[in-house]
């Protein structure tokens, strides 16, 4: 992975995009169970604006991936090889397997009926928590290190 100095615009505009939609689809998500009873049906349940809102995320999330890849991401700060920098790296992996899985379960439930959805439901809470504690890590860099990490991304390099 190449690494770069900062966040350019368009990484640093994604992820805050993508952080309001995948709070929007927790929200749009409630009740899918319900909804997806009516859907059987033939109905729409007014679940149409979670799938939209959550495919749109998939298909941001697979740009983010390919912009890392060509682009880079700066180094986490701290010692290279020390447990923080490899917390932050496994943190950062984890977020995008779950950005990435928690849609295509929903996707297989909904378009393929492939019984996942409880597990689909259970990703996207695991993920809400690990982004909590990614929030949280941002916070405590910023003010408690002072080390300028929320800093980067507002500000593109
Ligand atoms: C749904 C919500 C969120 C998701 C899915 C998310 C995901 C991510 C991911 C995957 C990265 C790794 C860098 C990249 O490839 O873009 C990142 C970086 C970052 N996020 Fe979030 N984030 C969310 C919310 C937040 C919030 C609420 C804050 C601030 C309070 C925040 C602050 C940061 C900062 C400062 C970085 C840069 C870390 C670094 O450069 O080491 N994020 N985020
Ligand atoms: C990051 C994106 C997503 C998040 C955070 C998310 C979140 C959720 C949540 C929290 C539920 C719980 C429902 C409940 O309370 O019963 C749910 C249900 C559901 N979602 Fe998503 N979702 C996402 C993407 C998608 C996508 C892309 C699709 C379809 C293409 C989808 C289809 C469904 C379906 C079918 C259910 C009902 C599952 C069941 O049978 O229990 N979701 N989603």
């Amino acid at each position: 992975m190449k690494t770069t100095t900062g966040y350019s615009g368009i990484q640093i505009s994604l992820h805050w995009l993508v952080a309001i939609l995948i709070v929007v689809a927790w929200f749009t998500g409630e009740g899918g169970k319900a909804a997806m009873k009516v859907v059987e049906k033939g109905g729409t349940a007014g679940f149409v604006p979670h799938v939209a809102i959550g495919l749109a995320i998939l298909a941001l999330v697979v740009t983010r991936l390919l912009l890392r890849l060509g682009r880079g991401t700066p180094a986490a700060p701290g010692e290279p090889g020390s447990l923080a920098v490899l917390a932050s790296d496994w943190g950062h992996r984890l977020i995008y397997l779950l950005m990435l899985a928690v849609p295509l379960g929903g996707l297989c439930t909904y378009f393929l009926g492939l019984d996942v959805g409880d597990l689909h439901e259970l990703g996207a809470n695991v993920l809400m928590v690990v982004i909590l504690g990614h929030a949280l890590m941002a916070l405590y860099h910023q003010y408690v290190l002072k080390d300028g990490v929320l800093s980067r991304m507002m500000r593109p390099e």
